[in-house]
């Protein structure tokens, strides 16, 4: 947060409102109100501001506060205990009012509501309405909106925070965003994928751009493939019953991933605002080669994990999770190759993969450089000389350089060795949470790190042939994977090359 302190200032946060539909919700209690609280503590909020929490419950303004209370202190623990007074202070700018999404009278009151506490508290009807709730209720909410003027700007500018997954797949996002258009412009849509909001994950732009070393070197000629890991210890967990219904593809492909893979890949836009930089990276996604159907089996491959003793502990399949059917084909693990028709990448190929029940919590994207011309010290080195470019989003975040040094002493042995630099090494710079950036960029009227329409869709186009293709064709096989293993052999063979495997993250970032 210290970088966002220097850059933005309090006085320059114009007062405002944020309504949460769904503040009962698990991502309002985990993420929402713990990035809200530490942007206040970081002095970030307005003079005057107001938090609305919007839920189907019936409660009091003060049920509603010790609620809120309880979930900081949960998710929060830290900065509520070492912070206690602020606390107290915070609060006072929590509301509740009781809204069901789809009762169209409860919008009615909500907007009076808002017109009371904006005379009460003199704040202007600047408000921003954060959808943290099933997607199934954004047409509805913003329906609802729409019907009682509370997108109307004529009293001060509104905007909607609308969180993944957008759409199911490429015809309902395009209809989900005609719904949205039909009351908000474009620049009032802020479709939210937090992966965007991780520091880490905007460092690469600043790794690529604003060195001499990097860019040169990021194209075809020298990069030999590309490998962009999310994996995740944990299983689905309480989720089961939204997971069925997604899987990895749709929960962290067609969103995360992707945009992850648009920043490595695309082209240094002319200036650094919100439209060029989203007009290069939806280049990316619109230059994805599509994978044909009878490609899929040989590009794609699908997994699930099984039940598995680890350390003499059962852990679930997921099959037995809680809310998953007995006979799910829902993958819980990805891995795929793609390549990018352009310019720069031509025939190179990009691998990615993510999954649960993973030995490791790891995100990272690896650069693969192609080996140097003639290898003079071959058969001298002690194991096969490589040259990565390691960028680590988490945990260890930071950047690592892989290349072979002489062993000193007689001859010319050659090993790896590994140049890193680590976001720890950085003393007193804290690491700031995706939300709470992204929360701030909204309520300035930043969306460069928010998800354009263009590239909602592009992403569905590539991955919308690859779902179907596995719904008309039974005989695509899922495979099946151990708890607490890197996922099914088969996605080596992706690699087409014996020699080349995914590379294992669990060795650690540093040397
Ligand atoms: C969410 C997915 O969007 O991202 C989850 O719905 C996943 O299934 C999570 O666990 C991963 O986020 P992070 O920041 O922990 O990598």
């Amino acid at each position: 947060m210290e970088e966002l302190n220097k850059n933005i200032h309090k006085s320059s946060i114009e007062d405002q409102m944020l309504v949460i539909f769904g503040v009962n919700g698990d991502l309002a209690k985990r993420k929402l109100l713990p990035a809200i609280f530490q942007l206040f503590l970081d002095k970030l909020l307005p003079t005057r501001f107001a938090i609305i929490g919007a839920g189907s419950q019936e409660k009091s303004e003060e049920t509603n506060r010790n609620d809120v209370s309880a979930a900081l202190l949960q998710f929060s623990k830290p900065a509520v205990e070492s912070f206690p007074d602020e606390l107290e202070e915070f609060i006072h700018h929590i509301y509740y009012q009781k809204v069901n999404n789809q009762n169209e009278d409860d919008f009615r009151s909500l907007n009076e509501y808002i017109t009371r506490l904006s005379t009460q508290l003199e704040i202007p009807k600047k408000i921003i309405y954060y959808f943290s709730i099933p997607p199934f209720l954004y047409e509805i909410v913003a329906a609802n909106l729409i019907k009682y003027g509370l997108n109307t700007e004529s009293d001060g500018w509104k905007r909607i925070i609308v969180e993944k997954p957008f759409g199911y797949n490429l015809e309902t996002a395009i209809d989900l965003d005609k719904k949205l258009r039909s009351g908000f412009n474009e620049d009032q849509i802020y479709r939210i994928d937090h992966y965007l909001g991780k520091e880490t994950v905007q460092n690469i732009m600043v790794t690529r751009f604003s060195n001499g070393f990097f860019e040169p070197i990021w194209n075809r000629k020298y990069v030999d493939r590309v490998e962009i890991t999310a994996s995740e210890k944990i299983g689905v967990g309480n989720r089961g019953g939204y997971y069925d219904t997604s899987g990895a593809m749709r929960d962290m492909v067609q969103n995360h991933l992707l945009q992850v893979l648009a920043v490595v890949a695309m082209e240094p836009p002319s200036i650094f605002d919100s439209e060029s930089i989203r007009n290069e990276s939806v280049k990316v996604l619109q230059s994805l080669r599509p994978i044909k159907p009878n490609e899929v089996a040989q590009n794609v491959v699908r997994a699930q994990y099984i039940q598995t003793v680890v350390d003499d502990e059962i852990q679930k399949g997921y099959r037995q999770e809680k809310d998953v059917a007995p006979n799910s084909k829902t993958e819980t693990y990805i891995a795929m190759r793609l390549f990018i028709d352009n310019w720069r990448w031509g025939d190179i190929p990009f691998y990615i993969r993510t999954g649960k029940q993973l030995p490791e919590q790891v995100t990272e994207v690896v650069i693969h450089l192609k080996p140097a011309p003639h290898q003079l010290f071959k058969q001298r080195c002690v194991a096969q000389s490589t040259n990565m470019i390691i960028l680590r989003i988490n945990p260890d975040a930071g950047v690592a350089v892989d290349f072979g040094m002489k062993i000193p002493g007689a001859g010319y042995k050659v090993q790896n060795v590994n140049m890193a630099f680590h976001y720890s090494d950085l003393a007193h710079t804290k690491i700031s949470e995706a939300y709470e950036r992204l929360l701030l960029d909204c309520m300035i009227g930043d969306s460069t790190l928010y998800a354009r329409a263009d590239a909602v869709r592009a992403s569905w186009k590539f991955i919308d042939p690859i779902l179907q293709t596995w719904k008309n064709n039974a005989d695509i096989p899922i495979y099946f994977y151990d708890c607490n293993t890197w996922g099914p052999k088969e996605a080596d063979f992706l690699f087409g090359n014996k020699e080349l495997k995914w590379r294992p993250p669990f060795k650690k970032f540093k040397a």
